[in-house]
């Protein structure tokens, strides 16, 4: 059975991936040092699919625990999800994000290269994408000119693992750009539990739903986009997770750098979503229009075809899943995995 490392397993997007590497028989073994999760979602995830894989809690950029677990677990490939991930924190905090996510990254190939483990998937994003391009984004649209220490820091991890394939053509290097990722596994055990108030439409939109919140507050209504509000490409995070179980299937049989675009190629405004969510649900969402978030941009979405061509994927799940998923989540855990 081939065994995959997962960084980050705990997370919201690692813990849904771990679940699918599982039911496609993959061995896999997860690190987490639990900054920003719960050891419950990999006991739920094990529930799940009744197979069994093995955690260690501990932080990425400890090079003796990483020595450690590829001692013990007979590794061939990495998904490295682990990382900081809010973008206004980053700009208050950008010395922790910038050692968190590159140190991680470092220490992480530093010990792959040391033990020969040379197939690595990154946790990328729509982010890097230069403001300005063209829509859809293609995975050679200009990428640079971030905003935000976050963005930098999956800018500059791109451009450490793309050097370290250039260097050693034995590496294999799998650079994956996801959209917006929301929705949850649909028995509603796993899903995304963000700490304090929500940065994110679809966390927030669920907690105003379940009345821990009174209202959505909508970023700007003067974008230049039919109803004034941003478009996005929200991606059921199963799909996600899929894409992921394809992209070790390609990392394994190739070599050198290559990137896709996870997204669905279909964008949708926050008043899409607001309406989407209480078709699907029958729940209303009270919100009030407000001023504009600084730094979001009117417009991103996909061009999801290479991954469609190369990889073999395409998202499958509507708006509708992605809402329900989302709201049986909220609905079946109040306060997420009660951290
Ligand atoms: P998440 O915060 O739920 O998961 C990240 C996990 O990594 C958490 O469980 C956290 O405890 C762990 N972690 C963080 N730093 C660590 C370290 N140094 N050592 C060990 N564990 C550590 O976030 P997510 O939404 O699942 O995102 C996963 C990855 O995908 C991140 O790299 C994120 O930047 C990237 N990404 C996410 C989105 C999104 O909208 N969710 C979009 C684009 C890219
Ligand atoms: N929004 C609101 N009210 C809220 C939250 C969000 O109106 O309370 C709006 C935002 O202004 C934006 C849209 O909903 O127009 C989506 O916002 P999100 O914060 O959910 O998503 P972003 O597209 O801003 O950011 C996400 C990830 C980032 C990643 C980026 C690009 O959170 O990590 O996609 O991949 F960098």
């Amino acid at each position: 059975m081939m065994t995959v490392l997962v960084t980050g397993g705990m997370g919201y997007i690692g813990s849904h991936t771990c679940l699918r590497l599982l039911e496609a028989g993959y061995g896999v073994v997860s690190v987490d040092n639990l900054c920003n999760s719960s050891p419950l979602c990999l006991e739920r995830v094990q529930a799940i699919t009744g197979k069994t894989l093995r955690s260690y809690i501990g932080d990425v950029r400890d090079e003796t625990l990483l020595r450690r677990i590829f001692t013990e677990n007979d590794i061939q490939c990495v998904i490295h999800f682990a990382g900081l991930k809010a973008v206004g924190e980053s700009v208050s905090k950008p010395w922790a994000y910038y050692d968190n996510n590159l140190n991680s990254t470092l220490s992480l190939t530093k010990v792959m290269g040391e033990v020969g483990v040379k197939r690595i998937i990154f946790s990328s994003s729509a982010t890097v994408y230069t403001a300005g391009n063209p829509m859809p984004l293609k995975e050679d649209s200009q990428t640079g000119g971030c905003t935000n220490p976050y963005g930098w820091t999956k800018y500059m991890t791109e451009q450490i693992l793309s050097d370290i394939a250039y260097a050693d053509p034995a590496w294999s290097v799998t650079l994956l750009r996801y959209f917006n990722p929301i929705g949850a596994h649909e028995s509603g055990q796993i899903g995304e539990d963000p700490q304090g108030i929500p940065n994110n439409l679809m966390p927030f939109i669920t907690q105003v739903a379940i009345g821990r919140r009174d209202r959505l507050r909508i970023f700007g209504n003067d974008y230049p986009t039919p109803d004034g509000t941003c478009i996005r490409d929200y991606i059921h995070v199963m799909d996600l997770a899929q894409g992921h179980v394809a992209a070790v299937r390609y990392t394994m049989d190739n070599t050198g750098t290559e990137v896709f675009n996870l997204g669905t190629g279909r964008g949708s405004s926050v008043l899409e979503m607001v309406n989407a969510f209480m078709s699907a649900t029958g729940v209303d969402i009270p919100y009030e229009i407000v001023g504009r978030r600084p730094g979001d941009i009117a417009v991103c979405y996909a061009d999801p075809g290479k991954s469609q061509r190369v990889l073999g994927w395409t998202a499958q799940r509507t708006l509708t899943d992605m809402c329900r998923d989302s709201w049986n989540w909220q609905q079946k855990n109040p306060m997420g995995f009660g951290r």
